[in-house]
């Protein structure tokens, strides 16, 4: 069956994606009939064009990256849509929503849907996670004593922990994390956007440890 296109996919004045399968249908079961009859206009890269979203899921878990993003959630943090595409696009590992189970789902852009993601009611459980999986927890914040992460060595296997607008960094993610790391700024402002901010530090492990052959 066709998924039907949420509230975010792209849909509207730029039409993405391609029409009808041309020629013979493919004898191969990653293929979607429904999606071969009537065009593909998913936000999905070409490679996975037709293909169903448990296929597609399944070849991004053979390569995703060992490195998982949490942000904390106490207060409907509006910027997690923005983190999960981002942790899309980068094949993390899954993404940790800490505190309130809802978020708003408006960024993500229906990348959630091949996405693996956890919730966890505290940081406790969560640090329970990073422990039984062999993580370290790498929070990020502009506090005192965090590490540059311009110049800071990221594990490989890794919690990357944000926090969210207002409050930032709860005491807690604080406390449980292995790693603080900071984005330098140079303006007026105190801080960035919580997506903004995740997106470049997970592009710096993507930096220090992804083979760039294997990028689209
Ligand atoms: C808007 S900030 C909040 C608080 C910030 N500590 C303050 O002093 O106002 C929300 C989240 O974005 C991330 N963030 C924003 N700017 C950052 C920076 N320069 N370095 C590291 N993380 C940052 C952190 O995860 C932070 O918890």
């Amino acid at each position: 069956m066709i998924e039907e296109t949420g509230p975010t996919e792209w849909v509207g004045r730029h039409e993405v994606g391609v029409g009808p399968w041309q020629g013979p249908w493919p004898d191969d079961d990653r293929y979607d009939p429904d999606l071969l009859e009537h065009g593909d206009r998913r936000n999905v890269v070409d490679p996975y064009r037709y293909w169903r979203r448990e296929a597609i899921v399944a070849d991004v878990d053979a390569r995703r990256f060992p490195f998982h993003v949490a942000i904390e959630n106490f207060q409907h943090d509006h910027n997690i849509g923005t983190v999960v595409r981002t942790a899309n696009a980068f094949a993390a590992a899954a993404v940790h929503i800490v505190g309130k189970r809802r978020w708003n789902r408006r960024g993500a852009m229906v990348t959630d849907r091949y996405q693996h993601l956890h919730h966890h009611v505290g940081v406790g459980e969560l640090a329970a996670f990073a422990a039984e999986h062999g993580l370290a927890i790498v929070a990020v914040d502009n506090t005192p004593g965090a590490r540059p992460v311009e110049t800071a060595e990221l594990p490989r296997e890794c919690v990357l922990l944000f926090g969210q607008e207002g409050p930032g960094l709860s005491p807690e993610a604080q406390e449980a994390a292995d790693l603080v790391v900071s984005i330098a700024q140079f303006g007026t402002t105190r801080s960035i956007n919580a997506g903004v901010a995740a997106g470049i530090v997970m592009h710096a492990w993507i930096r220090q440890h992804a083979d760039l052959s294997k990028a689209w």
